[in-house]
């Protein structure tokens, strides 16, 4: 399979049988994530695996994690994230984003299911878990066997606006 062919297979999944995951495939999608790039490579993400019922049960009270047997917190440590210096700018957000696209694709790549959650309160999911002060909670990633057929390769036709929409040439910028 190419780059742009799980690409194209990647999709959220958002319906999960209650089988656990694999610890052998959740390792190779840890890995996919510890090798992303972050801003100066600051490896800002800290990963909190929650994959306890009990866990779970406590994560869908503050989030949307679709009954999901495993979850991923992604945070980023904003003790250790790259502060642009003339700025300030944090790239928390960003890095953590990028070890996201990263464990998504590796999640499709070895045939599970998983589904980007951003809806959450921060500071809801931080107490619950007691994390540490300088931990930002910022994605969750549920993880399990998809429970619905994957959606098609194909749908990026009509579900994706074409590049003439979202990618420029100077020059028509300029006219
Ligand atoms: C930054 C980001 C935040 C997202 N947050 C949520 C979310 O909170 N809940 C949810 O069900 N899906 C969420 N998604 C999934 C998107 O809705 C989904 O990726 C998009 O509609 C395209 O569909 P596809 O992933 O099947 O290609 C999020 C995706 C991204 C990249």
């Amino acid at each position: 399979m190419t780059f742009l062919d799980l690409a194209k297979k990647r999709c959220s999944v958002r319906s999960f049988t209650k089988e656990p995951v694999d610890p052998a495939l959740l390792a190779v999608i840890l890995e996919a994530g510890r090798v992303a790039p972050t801003a100066a490579n600051s490896q800002s993400q800290r990963i909190v695996i929650i994959d306890e019922k009990e866990d779970l049960r406590l994560l869908s009270e503050v989030a949307q994690i679709y009954g999901a047997p495993l979850a991923l917190l992604i945070c980023a440590d904003q003790d250790a994230t790259w502060k642009r210096s003339f700025d300030n700018f944090d790239t928390g957000p960003i890095d953590t984003a990028v070890v996201m696209t990263h464990m998504t694709l590796a999640a499709a790549d070895v045939g599970l299911g998983a589904v980007w959650v951003d809806y959450f309160k921060p500071e809801k999911v931080k107490a619950l878990f007691n994390l540490p002060s300088s931990w930002h909670p910022f994605h969750l990633l549920a993880i399990g066997k998809p429970n619905v057929p994957l959606k098609s390769p194909d749908r990026h036709a009509t579900l994706r606006l074409p590049l003439d929409k979202t990618v420029f040439r100077l020059e028509d910028i300029r006219k």
